[in-house]
């Protein structure tokens, strides 16, 4: 497949979209196998749309439901600094088996600001489910339950993942060509 441009910048395919599905449906095997009980999927827009969206049709377990948020940083009135607040939460989450649904974890910053934002509405229990996964740069102790596939430190767009704002529509995801 050929490399393609995006702001200026090449890209060459490294997960084309036979291999994406194959890990989509592995990882939802895994989770079915997991028996998570009424389990609400939280999916953190922007990036994990596509990746939410395939996986979700191969899901199983009864009772399942899914919600979409978006992390967003603003400055405080009164501290200085940012905090981060989950938008588009409607429902009570209250006593209830999260599973979030990531594009990718790089450093784990994301991850762990989610993950404390959903504790403070006092959910039952908390896994996390992760298309891609960036070992080297992971920084955190959190356990990651699925892993669809570990990379290396490069920058990827597609599938989702964006290059400042582009690339979300491609099928294949692609890495930044050296
Ligand atoms: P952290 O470091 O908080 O990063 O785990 C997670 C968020 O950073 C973005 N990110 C990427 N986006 N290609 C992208 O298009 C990448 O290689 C990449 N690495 C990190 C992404 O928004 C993710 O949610
Ligand atoms: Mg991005």
């Amino acid at each position: 497949m050929k490399p393609i441009t995006l702001h200026n910048k090449t890209f060459e395919v490294f997960i084309p979209e036979t291999e994406i599905a194959a890990i989509v449906h592995s990882m939802a095997h895994n989770i079915n196998n997991a028996r998570i009980k009424d389990p609400l999927f939280i999916s953190v827009l922007n990036g994990s749309f596509m990746f939410s969206s395939d996986i979700m049709k191969k899901i199983t377990l009864p009772n399942t439901e899914i919600s979409f948020v978006k992390l967003s940083s603003y400055s405080g009135t009164q501290t200085t600094g940012e905090v981060s607040k989950l938008i588009g939460l409607g429902q009570d989450i209250r006593n209830r088996n999260i599973i979030i649904l990531e594009d990718i974890i790089d450093t784990g910053i994301t991850l762990e600001k989610i993950i404390s934002l959903l504790e403070k509405e006092e959910v039952a229990d908390i896994k996390v489910a992760t298309l891609l996964f960036k070992p080297e740069a992971y920084t955190k102790e959190i356990p990651i339950d699925f892993i669809g596939k570990s990379i290396p430190n490069d920058f990827v767009v597609g599938y989702g993942l964006d290059y400042d704002e582009i690339g979300r529509n491609l099928p294949h995801i692609f890495k930044l060509k050296n």
